[in-house]
């Protein structure tokens, strides 16, 4: 990944900080950095399960320092947590930023009508997927950009490229975050700035919330990461970076528009139904 150095070029030690960092996905990304020289922010909602997550990334990066960040996503992200959040990241040098966190968070069953949902849930929806990130990106906006060239990483779904029933806030959120990535990156080349804006789709991928064997068509979340990162540079507003992702996308964007309607459909009906099985 020799893009990645491109984002190590100051004397002071580069740091990145990845949302979502406890698990899954957010854990690959931390586990792939670390392994790439960048010492980490952990953003999680559950402080002891990141002291744990951080103890063992010690043992394996010994070198690496790592730092925290508690705010539960769903919750509102308060000009004062923001303010805090800013003052202890002055005296470091942040160059990459990470917008992994996303999915349905504590909101059971994860697919539902839309009309079913509360409006409680469809908040908890709306900030863990979109207002989160956003406010996030703009408070660390003047950091990264007094210490670029730096880098934004926003992690989307094949949900914004084919909306499926029963997760229509989720759909709408994802759509939201490539769209107002795209637009990001182009207002950084606009204004001259070296920040790059990159939106990554996946499709299904191991984590903690999903159990799926690994094969060709499921990564694991650590490979996901991997992959995600391998895209720094590519110059693309967004790219879906696993070959068993890009080839399911090749296949249904030949589909007829009402036969990949019924697809869909049919995949969500399926999903639905295991979903209100676990609750
Ligand atoms: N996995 C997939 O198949 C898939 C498919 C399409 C898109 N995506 C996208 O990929 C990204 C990562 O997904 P994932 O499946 O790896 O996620 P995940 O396994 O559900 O969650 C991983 C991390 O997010 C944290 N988290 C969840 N809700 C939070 C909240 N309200 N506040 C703070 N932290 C919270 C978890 O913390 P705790 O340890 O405290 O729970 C954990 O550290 C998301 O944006 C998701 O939408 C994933």
């Amino acid at each position: 990944m020799k893009s990645l150095s491109k984002y190590a070029h100051s004397e002071r030690p580069p740091w990145a900080l990845v949302t979502g960092a406890s698990d899954g996905i957010g854990l690959g990304f931390v586990q792939e950095l670390s392994s790439h020289g960048f010492n980490i922010i952990l953003h999680g909602r559950n402080q002891s399960k990141l002291q744990t997550t951080i103890t063992t990334l010690k043992s394996q990066y010994p070198s690496r320092e790592y730092r925290t960040f508690i705010h539960d996503a769903e919750q509102e992200l308060t000009a004062e947590i923001l303010s805090n959040l800013l003052t202890s990241l002055q005296d470091i040098h942040l160059t990459i930023l990470i917008n992994n966190v996303g999915g349905a968070g504590s909101v059971t069953p994860a697919w539902q009508t839309f009309l079913a949902r509360s409006p409680q849930d469809v908040d908890k929806y709306i900030n863990l997927n979109l207002r989160f990130p956003t406010q996030l990106t703009r408070a660390l906006l003047p950091q990264l950009t007094e210490n670029q060239p730096s880098f934004i990483l926003n992690l989307s779904s094949f949900a914004a490229l084919y909306p499926a029933p029963y997760i229509s806030v989720y759909a709408g959120s994802k759509a939201f975050n490539l769209a107002w990535g795209a637009s990001l990156k182009a207002e950084m080349r606009a204004e001259g700035i070296d920040i790059d804006v990159l939106g990554i789709v996946i499709a299904k991928s191991q984590s903690a919330v999903v159990k799926a064997e690994t094969s060709f068509w499921v990564p694991s979340a650590r490979e996901m990461a991997r992959k995600a990162l391998g895209e720094v540079g590519c110059g693309r507003k967004w790219v879906t970076p696993v070959w068993g992702h890009a080839v399911q996308q090749w296949v249904l964007n030949c589909l007829p528009e009402g036969i990949l309607e019924r697809v869909v459909i049919g995949a969500a009906k399926g999903e639905k139904g295991r979903s209100e099985k676990v609750e």
